[in-house]
């Protein structure tokens, strides 16, 4: 049945019919988006069904299902993690979309309490925030369990992943005996962008938005992986507790962040509806410079009497409502797509559009991902967007979280021009003409020029001069560009002979924009400092493909030299030889990423550049610690329970000072492990698998004085 139907003009049968087609719509939406991390349909396609669903059912209350969408709160718990059940269920909140919304909210609570208009009634606002949401139980200050919302009744037992997350204390100080703390758990989209990238660097899933991240990220069986994202948790409410924590909800708050708990800056109190929208459209305007993604503003009462006796319906609570924005999608014409080569020269499809404004900001630039996105496949071939491709003149949805880079979401085939042609990929690089080609397995098409292409020649230098490689004051993004299109540096070397070649010509780059007598000789005086190099640094700086920031570091203390990394990376160009081996032996460091090492090392334009760059330098010997007297060098650590003399952070950092390595599961390897309080399914495996297990003391026992 159509959406344009409206509910005033349904016959019964025709409600019928409508309810149980939103029962299995909404039922598969949910199951999609809590189940699997995975969402199919908007949030607000979903909350427009959901709206659908409960004014039919107003309507036509006989008519309610027993399995109605509305008495229903996200989906059964998955399996693979145990369950937990929650002793007060985790409910949702009830929407509102507008002012009158707002209005109602306010004048069905002051009616409910038998208040006149005029009463005294205070709320607090803060953001929603659009992760998931987590409950934590502590029993006298110790974190026990952590469980995911599930069905609202029964979720699953997260706390080792919980256990990771730096937002979480482990211990509370003056909080009740029993105190079960909820909130949303999130990523930034800092974070988000950077796991994303790590992601593609190592072949892995991507996550289409921060909250699939995060859910994704949360919801992993191996902690260890937990541990490596960065989560972050807001603490908003609280299930069951011993003792009431204040008297107002705002108080309440105020005291979980005593104890610990980040709470949102931007929760205040208000005085009744007019207050709440201002406080709404101030969020909604700061929305975009949170760094995080928030879809509306939540209202409570504060007074926490008149929460009791406000009480639940079947699903939320009648003290609270989501004030939802209106979400951040557009529909605009695609203009053109346009390929950008980067630095290992992927080749990126970038979507001009029609400018649009999306949730407030002016969009005329989205990502298209790659060709198989455009397409309308995924990289295993399975159909997106039902199968739909993306053509030059159509009209796209844009959709946009936050900072997150757009993209484009749907196309309207409806509005599609006879005349469009399907897009096709280009399959030489714009840029510099050489065949770009598509390695079987690989979603990018990439350039094969090398350093003749002058976009990836940019792009490297762009990297060769980034904060983490050589990070010469002075030289950024902006002047390589300059310099390259004025064609005095094309390769890192060049750099380094600025001065020479420029000597009296100092006044050439004196008289450009930008630049005096001053800032050039700054530039040359901190191009010199720059020659005297960690050999880390020169290692990242080469910008060779799957060698992050981290794996730069691993491969420089391993090597320790450029003259025994550079013999090592030409030997290890012949799998047979055991320098090979010693390579991929590197904790961290894998096939794929060894590969593109020896690749890149034995490619002849590649190391004439990386030489020519050398004969400028004098690399730094990289130093390991000295752990030579240390009792746990070279030993597997693996830290469980609540410690509660350090972090979790601290006590990893030491540990891998004194030469040890910290793993997060328990396996044969394992040398060690410390012991806290609460400790559960690891400290049991390592007693059967017969491991050395300490307590805190102990360990601290062990290390003292190393
Ligand atoms: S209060 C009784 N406050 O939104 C439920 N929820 O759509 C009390 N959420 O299930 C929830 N930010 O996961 C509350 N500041 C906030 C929130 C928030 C996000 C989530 C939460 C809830 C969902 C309802």
């Amino acid at each position: 049945m159509s959406d344009t139907i409206t509910i005033a003009e349904m016959t019964e049968p025709q409600a019928r019919a409508e309810l149980a087609r939103l029962a299995d719509v909404l039922g598969d939406a949910n199951r999609a988006y809590h189940g699997e991390d995975a969402p199919q349909i908007s949030d607000a396609d979903y909350d427009a069904l959901k709206r659908r669903n409960a004014e039919i059912e107003a309507r036509f209350p006989a008519l309610k299902r027993d399995d109605s969408p509305s008495d229903q709160v996200g989906a059964e718990p998955s399996e693979g993690f145990s369950k937990l059940r929650h002793a007060v269920s985790m409910l949702s909140l009830s929407n509102a979309f507008d002012a009158e919304e707002v209005d109602d909210f306010d004048a069905r609570i002051r009616k409910y309490l038998g208040l006149g208009a005029d009463a005294a009634l205070r709320y607090t606002a803060e953001p929603k925030i659009d992760g998931l949401s987590l409950s934590l139980r502590y029993e006298d200050g110790a974190l026990v369990s952590a469980a995911t919302r599930g069905d609202g009744q029964v979720g699953e037992n997260v706390t080792a992943n919980a256990q990771t997350i730096d937002d979480i204390p482990q211990r509370i100080k003056n909080g009740p005996a029993i105190l079960e703390v909820r909130g949303e758990v999130y990523m930034s989209h800092a974070d988000f962008e950077a796991l994303n990238a790590r992601q593609t660097e190592r072949g892995g899933k991507t996550f289409a938005n921060p909250r699939n991240a995060a859910a994704g990220s949360l919801r992993q069986l191996d902690a260890s992986i937990t541990r490596a994202r960065p989560l972050r948790f807001f603490a908003y409410t609280w299930g069951e507790i011993s003792e009431p924590l204040a008297e107002t909800q705002m108080a309440a708050i105020e005291r979980l962040a005593q104890m610990g708990f980040q709470t949102n800056p931007l929760t205040n109190l208000s005085d009744g509806p007019a207050d709440l929208l201002a406080h709404y459209a101030k969020i909604e305007q700061l929305r975009s410079q949170l760094g995080y993604d928030i879809d509306g503003v939540v209202y409570k009462v504060d007074d926490l009497a008149l929460q009791g006796r406000l009480g639940f319906r079947s699903t939320t609570p009648r003290w609270a409502i989501a004030h939802k924005f209106p979400a951040e999608l557009a529909w605009t014409r695609l203009e053109a797509i346009d390929i950008q080569v980067g630095r290992t020269g992927a080749l990126s499809p970038v979507a001009r559009l029609a400018p649009v404004t999306v949730g407030g900001v002016v969009v005329s630039n989205a990502t298209l991902h790659n060709e198989d996105y455009i397409a309308g496949r995924d990289s295993k071939g399975g159909e997106i967007r039902a199968g739909k491709d993306i053509r030059v003149g159509d009209w796209v949805q844009v959709y946009r979280a936050g900072d997150v880079i757009p993209k484009v979401a749907d196309v309207d085939l409806s509005k599609r021009p006879d005349t469009s042609k399907p897009y096709v990929f280009p399959e030489l690089c714009p840029e510099c003409g050489s065949d770009a080609i598509r390695e079987p397995g690989d979603a990018v098409r990439r350039c094969s020029g090398g350093l003749i292409c002058p976009a990836q020649a940019v792009e490297k230098l762009k990297h060769f001069v980034s904060r983490s490689a050589f990070d010469i004051d002075g030289l950024g993004a902006k002047q390589v560009e300059q310099f390259h299109t004025d064609g005095w540096i094309a390769e890192p070397a060049d750099i380094f002979t600025l001065r020479e070649r420029f000597g009296t010509g100092l006044q050439q780059l004196k008289n450009r924009e930008g630049w005096g007598e001053k800032s050039a000789s700054n530039l040359f005086d901190a191009i010199d400092a720059r020659r005297d190099i960690e050999l880390a640094r020169l290692i990242f700086g080469l910008g060779i493909r799957h060698v992050g920031e981290a794996a730069s570091n691993l491969l420089a203390l391993h090597y320790g030299t450029w003259t025994a990394f550079a013999e090592a990376m030409d030997a290890a160009a012949d799998p047979e030889n055991e320098a090979w081996g010693d390579l991929t032996g590197i904790d961290g460091v894998g096939a794929v990423m060894a590969g593109s090492l020896t690749a890149t090392f034995a490619q002849d334009t590649e190391r004439a550049a990386i030489d020519r760059l050398i004969a400028h330098l004098q690399v730094q010997t990289a130093e390991r610690p000295d752990t030579s007297g240390s009792p746990v060098a070279g030993k597997i650590v693996v830290f469980t329970g609540t410690l509660e003399k350090m972090t979790r952070a601290e006590a990893k950092a030491r540990a891998e000072s004194l030469g040890a390595k910290v793993s997060g599961s328990v396996s044969a390897k394992t040398d060690i492990l410390v012991a806290g309080p609460g400790a559960g399914s690891k400290a049991k495996k390592a007693i059967e698998l017969g491991i050395e297990t300490l307590d805190e003391d102990g360990w601290l026992a062990l290390i003292e004085g190393a």
